[in-house]
């Protein structure tokens, strides 16, 4: 079977010298069986023509907002709600930069700001302008909402510079497309919960325990569920994150407020990924008013905190369970005895004494610990691979 079998693509093309490039993308979707609706920019119309598209897809071609409709299917709103994927390939500068500030004002960029579809941009432009921070921080920010990017690929570009900025080939393109679709279709239907960040336990009005995790990489496992078509709940400690695109984020402050939350949610999940840095002990009396400082030594009282995973783990069913171990030595012996502990199917496991991996950086080096005794491990990678590899792991376990 054609893996994009009826999948309904609109695919923008800009005006970059890679627009001649789109016509062979347009033309690989069709063969692995989508409906292509192109959408040009104006400037695409002086790379490559709209009957070329036309011919290619099929399909009527879309440029000009006030062209005289002649088909309502044409019209930018009904192409952003029959799109099951929009790509945009070449995206130029102008575009990503249009997107990244909610712009609309041509048929493309009304269509993207109009669209719940997944969005795919493929960006290609001279080395220095995709280089240049403002390029950067949109990409940024477009990652941040679930916005999917093509990397573009190095090499010689048309300004005659050596550099990164090339659209990469449309095969390369159309693979990717491909495995976002295979990939979103796996875990549609199911609930997953993750928990994400420190918790925070109050000790009076203006102070409190907390530690370092930044939720980064619960934030990029909801981030992939949603994308992967599962209904997500992100419980989240204190986080300056914004909430992931297409997902439901409760924030919270204090190990019990997450437990409850999470319990509240169990018994419909069919998966928790508890990546959170749960506080095992909270202050015993949190001070109606701001403690005041004496010359004398303070003492605080703990109490212990429920472990959250531990509870989930008594009470399973058809859950699968995933745990996170942050160790700072004896990774393994540590990791596996709360495998088995708090009934798991999984534990990630990392050192997080290392300086490159772990808490509030981009990448992760982990060792993954499964129930029948297998253990894996993964090189230096970022935390977006990391969920990947994360969910794939859960997505064969339910099949
Ligand atoms: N966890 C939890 N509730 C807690 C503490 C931890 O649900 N009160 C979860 C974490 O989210 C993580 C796993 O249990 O998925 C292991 O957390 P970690 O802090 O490494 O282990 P602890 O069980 O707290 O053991 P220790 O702190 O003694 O290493």
């Amino acid at each position: 079977m054609d893996s994009l079998n009826g999948k309904k693509i609109v695919l923008g093309v800009t005006g970059g010298i890679a627009a001649y490039k789109a016509v062979e993308i347009a033309s690989r979707l069709r063969k692995a069986g989508a409906e292509v609706h192109v959408v040009m920019t104006r400037e695409a119309t002086e790379f490559v023509t709209e009957l070329t598209f036309r011919e290619i897809t099929g399909q009527p071609v879309t440029v000009d907002m006030w062209a005289k409709v002649t088909n309502f299917n044409v019209e930018h709103i009904a192409l952003a709600n029959l799109a099951d994927i929009m790509l945009i390939a070449p995206a130029t500068a102008n575009i990503i930069a249009k997107t990244a500030a909610g712009i609309a004002d041509d048929m493309l960029t009304t269509t993207v700001l109009a669209t719940k579809a997944p969005l795919i941009l493929a960006p290609a432009m001279n080395t220095n302008m995709y280089e240049n921070p403002v390029t950067q921080k949109n990409i940024a920010e477009l990652k941040s909402r679930g916005v999917q990017i093509i990397e573009p690929a190095s090499g010689h570009l048309a300004c005659g510079v050596e550099g990164k900025g090339r659209l990469p080939d449309p095969a390369e393109i159309v693979r990717f497309v491909m495995d976002f679709a295979a990939g979103e279709q796996r875990l549609t239907g199911k609930k997953i919960i993750v928990t994400a960040a420190g918790t925070i336990e109050p000790l009076d009005p203006v102070r409190f325990l907390g530690n370092r995790s930044t939720g980064k990489m619960g934030y990029a496992i909801a981030a992939e569920a949603a994308k992967q078509g599962a209904e997500v709940l992100l419980v989240s400690g204190p986080s300056s994150l914004p909430d992931p695109a297409g997902v439901r984020t409760i924030r919270i402050q204090t190990a019990l407020e997450m437990q409850a939350a999470v319990q509240e949610a169990y018994a419909a999940a069919d998966a928790v990924i508890m990546s959170a840095a749960v506080a095992d002990y909270r202050p015993k009396t949190v001070a109606k008013e701001k403690i005041k400082k004496s010359d004398d030594e303070l003492v605080l009282h703990l109490e212990r905190n429920p472990d959250i995973l531990y509870g989930l783990g008594q009470h399973k069913n058809r859950q699968i369970l995933v745990g996170f171990a942050a160790e700072t030595c004896n990774v393994e012996e540590y990791a596996k005895k709360k495998l088995v502990k708090k009934n798991l199917d999984f534990i990630v496991a990392n050192d997080v004494s290392a300086s490159d991996a772990g808490f509030a950086v981009d990448n992760n080096r982990v060792q993954i610990y499964t129930r029948d005794g297998g253990c894996e491990k993964y090189p230096l990678m970022s935390k977006q691979e990391l969920a990947g590899i994360i969910l794939n792991k859960i997505a064969e376990l339910m099949s």
